[in-house]
């Protein structure tokens, strides 16, 4: 088969870690037999040093018109960039949001577990990861909430006032739900909810029409938590978590939270999803302009997203196994980036650790 992929290597490490996402895909392709065109795009910084903006409406189209995206990262240094001197809607970020936006990617599902062989780097106490560590699901949901909502700053009376609006419909809840509730079932057949449902009314809404879906999927637990005790919950109990459904917000701020109990935040990977088979692939993590083009980015949570691709997009179950333990084997084997380096291992740039990868897979 062939499969157009539009490739937005952004900013920062964005390039060097998608170069070597690509690396694996093209190896994929020779293993198992598929084509994969790549469509250059660009987009954040890159995107606003060529045409002044953002995001174009020909990148927007280009990416409606692939089979999927993937993104390596946008953004620059806030406090020095010349990306950030003018207003929010022109800034590297708005582009990200503009493109999960106009792609309707309203499911944004951010997968959190811990490698036996990265034990040593998860910040948390032994008697607290046990045994079996712990392998969650952040669901994300990506377009709406505090991130949509209308919002302006004014001046009133000399007083500057900032609004922002956390707004939900139903259905915006409903579809997001369902997509958690049909991923536990393939998981651990456990959903936890998280909101605010104490002080926020979109909260109570968004608690009502999670119970509504339930009843559609009598074989997953649910089970609703308040976000603060969640945020708290992570790093007392991780273990406990499969699928953790939350809004756009508190999603954001919980799945760095549980990136960082991995081990390294440059393992994570994403894929945000809609109603159609389009997806947007990118690593969980930032653009990292301090260690740009130095070759010292971990690759992993790129590549990681590449094999989401394969299997949420291309319904090719197979080979994103086979990109998986591909991973699981260099890091069986000891190939460390400085990310994920501890004493005895193998200390790799990117680059390697992509050849790495890409010879292991069969
Ligand atoms: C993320 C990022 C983005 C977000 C930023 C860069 C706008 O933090 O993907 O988690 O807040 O969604
Ligand atoms: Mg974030």
């Amino acid at each position: 088969m062939e499969y157009q992929i539009a490739v937005i290597p952004g900013d920062g490490i964005g390039p060097e870690i998608v170069t070597e996402a690509m690396k694996i895909l093209d190896r994929v392709g020779e293993v198992y037999g598929h084509t994969f065109i790549y469509k250059k795009l660009l987009m954040g910084g890159a995107s606003i040093d060529e045409y002044g903006v953002p995001l174009t409406d020909e990148t927007l189209a280009a990416a409606k018109s692939s089979d999927s995206v993937l993104l390596g990262a946008v953004g620059g240094n806030v406090g020095t960039s010349r990306w950030y001197q003018g207003p929010p809607e022109t800034r590297p970020e708005a582009g990200l949001l503009g493109i999960r936006k106009g792609l309707e990617l309203f499911a944004n599902i951010r997968p959190a577990w811990l490698y036996k062989e990265l034990a040593d780097a998860c910040p948390l106490k032994k008697e607290i990861i046990g045994e079996d560590g712990f392998d969650m699901v952040i669901m994300r949901e990506l377009t709406g909430g505090l991130y949509f909502g209308e919002r302006h700053t004014t001046v009133e009376n000399g007083v500057r006032k900032a609004v922002d609006t956390l707004v939900y419909d139903e259905n915006e809840i409903r579809r997001i739900a369902v997509k958690a509730f049909e991923i536990a079932g393939k998981r651990g057949k456990k959903v936890t909810s998280v909101d605010k449902a104490n002080v926020l009314d979109s909260s109570r809404l968004w608690r009502a029409v999670v119970d509504e879906t339930a009843k559609a999927y009598p074989d997953i637990q649910v089970e609703h938590m308040l976000v603060d005790n969640a945020a708290m919950q992570l790093v007392m109990n991780p273990g406990q978590f499969d699928v953790v459904l939350t809004e756009n917000m508190f999603g954001d701020i919980l799945s760095d939270e549980a990136s960082e109990i991995t081990g390294s935040i440059g393992m994570l990977p994403s894929a945000s999803l809609g109603k159609t088979k389009l997806g947007l692939y990118e690593p969980s993590h930032g653009s990292a302009p301090d260690i740009a083009g130095k070759d010292l980015a971990n690759p992993i949570a790129t590549i990681l997203s590449a094999a989401m691709m394969l299997r949420y997009s291309f319904d090719l179950d197979r080979e994103a196994d086979a990109v998986e333990a591909a991973v699981q084997q260099a890091l069986t084997d000891g190939y460390r980036t400085g990310d994920i380096y501890s004493e005895g291992c193998k200390k790799v740039g990117t680059r390697e650790m992509g050849s790495v990868i890409a010879g292991y897979i069969k």
